[in-house]
């Protein structure tokens, strides 16, 4: 097995030992076990290769200032698997299994879970694949679920520094008005727009609304929100984007750590100039400032260094997950238990 540094990951695949397998066959989920084999063997016409029936979630498992191992708010995940696997046409999972099974790729690879103080954590990926062959556009009637972790660092490169966006000429390519779809698919739309992105040097895509291009929507990666010149903190209401359960937990700390007023609003893209601060949201992404977003020329300057208020939610969020903090009950789940 390679040997980690955990000091310097960025967001990348590293193997770990072990990950955990499912089968769904004949009507029905089989016996789930971790297996050191990292390949998956499938049909040249395995529907997740014809007709991209994939979805995938992502979380995060810490090592917490006292050494205990967890993971935060793993059953949300498991919540959304399933809305994501309805839409899908695939068979939902047992959301109890779901978390038991992340525990347990996260306690078999308990070495691979970056030490508290290296600003790293075991990034896990939950995914689901139609694995049995058709040719004609249906669903396939066998699955396997599958978990792997990695140990991760920061997705942006520079760790928590601001972020230079760009409004996409593209639209975020979800799935009708099916935001909460956290499906493969969705992702292979946005890989043109990102390294075009890239290319001009912005480090993300904003997306807007694909109806009328005038709302914000998200990125490619992270939900945004906004904090305003009297320190209210609003994020876009839309059923297109994600719901990120990074999003969701920083409206709680905001509301009930930080005493912030909190809005879910349609944002439009004319009142970005009118917030005092920027940042996106996600598992990957954690709370990354924004410092500045460009709208075909037009550029809105957030500043070059991480705003107090997006501070502030980024120490009380990360505080949280490594225990410096007392969470709210039922955030944290302990892999050992
Ligand atoms: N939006 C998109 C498109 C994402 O890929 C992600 C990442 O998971 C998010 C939002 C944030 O969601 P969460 O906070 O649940 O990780
Ligand atoms: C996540 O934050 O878990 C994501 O899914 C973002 C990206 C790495 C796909």
């Amino acid at each position: 097995m390679e040997k980690i540094d955990f000091e310097n990951l960025g967001f990348g695949y590293h193997e770990t030992p072990y990950r955990y397998v499912c089968e769904y066959k004949d009507g029905k989920w089989g016996e789930g076990k971790l297996t050191e084999d990292p390949n998956v063997v499938l049909n040249e016409c395995a529907c997740v290769f014809q007709y991209a029936q994939t979805c995938f979630e992502g979380m995060k498992a810490y090592k917490q200032v006292d050494g205990k191992a967890v993971i935060f708010r793993p059953e949300l995940n498991a919540a959304r698997m399933s809305d994501t696997c309805e839409r899908l046409m695939m068979p939902p999972f047992d959301k109890e299994e779901f978390v038991r099974a992340c525990k347990a790729v996260s306690k078999a690879n308990i070495d691979y879970i970056p030490p508290y103080g290296t600003g790293g954590s075991l990034y896990l990926r939950p995914y689901m694949i139609g694995s049995d062959p058709v040719l004609g556009v249906k669903p396939a009637t066998e699955y396997m679920f599958r978990i792997f972790g990695s140990p991760v660092g920061a997705y942006f490169k520079g760790g928590i520094v601001p972020t230079q966006l760009k409004i996409s000429d593209y639209d975020r390519a979800a799935p009708n008005g099916t935001g909460h779809v956290k499906a493969g698919l969705n992702y292979a739309m946005s890989l043109y727009p990102v390294m075009q992105a890239h290319a001009e040097g912005f480090d993300e895509n904003v997306y807007l609304d694909p109806q009328s291009r005038t709302y914000i929507e998200e990125t490619g990666g992270s939900n945004i929100f906004f904090i305003t010149k009297d320190g209210e903190l609003v994020t876009p209401k839309s059923d297109s984007i994600l719901p990120s359960i990074t999003r969701r937990s920083i409206l709680y700390v905001a509301e009930h750590y930080l005493d912030m007023k909190v809005t879910e609003r349609k944002i439009a893209l004319t009142e970005l100039d009118d917030f005092a601060e920027a940042g996106l949201c996600g598992t990957a992404a954690v709370i990354s400032p924004v410092g500045m977003i460009s709208d075909h020329g037009r550029k809105i300057v957030y500043g070059d260094t991480v705003g107090p208020i997006t501070k502030k939610l980024y120490d009380t969020l990360v505080g949280i997950q490594l225990g410096t903090i007392e969470a709210p009950e039922g955030w944290i789940v302990d892999v050992e238990k």
